[in-house]
C-alpha cells in the first residue's frame, strides 16, 4: 500500500500549541505507512495541503478566536476545497480559557471544506500536560488509522 500523508498545521506564539501539535504528530506516527509533516500554518501552501491524505489544524485562542495566521491559511485553501474534501480532519486549541471558543471557531470554517471529522478535537488549558499529551496521542493515532481506510 502506499505511503499516507498527514499535514499538520498550526499557529503557536509562546510554544503550547506547539507541544500540542507534537504529541499529535507522535500519535500519527505509531501507525506504519503514515509520514507526518508538521508546519506552521503561515508556510503552508495549497500544494501542501493537496497532496496531504488527512489534516490536523491547531491554533492557539487569540481574542477567543482562531490565530490570524490560520484563518489567512483556510481562506487561501479555500480555492483547493475540492481536493481536500472527505479527507479526516483533526482539530486541537490550546488557550487561557478561551480554547473551546477558539476551537469551535475553527469547526466552523473547516466545515465549508467537507471533512471528515476526527472528533473529539482537543482543547488544552495553557501548556499540555502528561495527560494532554496522551489523549493528544491518542486522538493523533485516531487520524492516522483514518487516513489509511
Ligand atoms: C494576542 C493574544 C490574544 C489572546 N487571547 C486569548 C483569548 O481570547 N482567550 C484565551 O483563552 N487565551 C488567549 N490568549 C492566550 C493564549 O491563547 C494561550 O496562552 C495559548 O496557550 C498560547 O499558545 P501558544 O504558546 O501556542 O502561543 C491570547 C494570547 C495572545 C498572544
Amino acid at each position: 500500500m502506499s505511503n499516507k500523508k498527514i499535514l499538520i498545521a498550526y499557529a503557536s506564539r509562546t510554544g503550547n500549541t506547539e507541544k500540542l501539535a507534537q504529541a499529535i504528530a507522535d500519535g500519527a506516527k505509531k501507525v506504519e505507512g503514515v509520514t507526518v509533516e508538521m508546519k506552521r500554518a503561515k508556510d503552508i501552501k495549497p500544494g501542501d495541503a493537496i497532496s496531504a491524505d488527512g489534516y490536523a489544524f491547531g491554533s492557539h485562542s487569540a481574542f477567543e478566536y482562531m490565530a490570524g495566521e490560520l484563518k489567512t491559511l483556510f481562506e487561501e485553501l479555500y480555492h483547493v476545497r475540492d481536493k481536500m474534501s472527505g479527507k479526516p480532519v483533526l482539530l486541537f486549541t490550546t488557550g487561557m480559557g478561551g480554547q473551546v471558543a477558539a476551537l469551535e471557531s475553527m469547526d466552523k470554517v473547516v466545515g465549508v471544506f467537507n471533512p471528515r471529522w476526527i472528533k473529539p478535537g482537543v482543547a488544552v488549558e495553557g501548556a499540555p500536560r502528561e495527560t494532554d499529551r496522551v489523549k493528544a496521542s491518542e486522538m493523533g493515532k485516531k487520524l492516522a488509522d483514518a487516513v489509511k481506510k
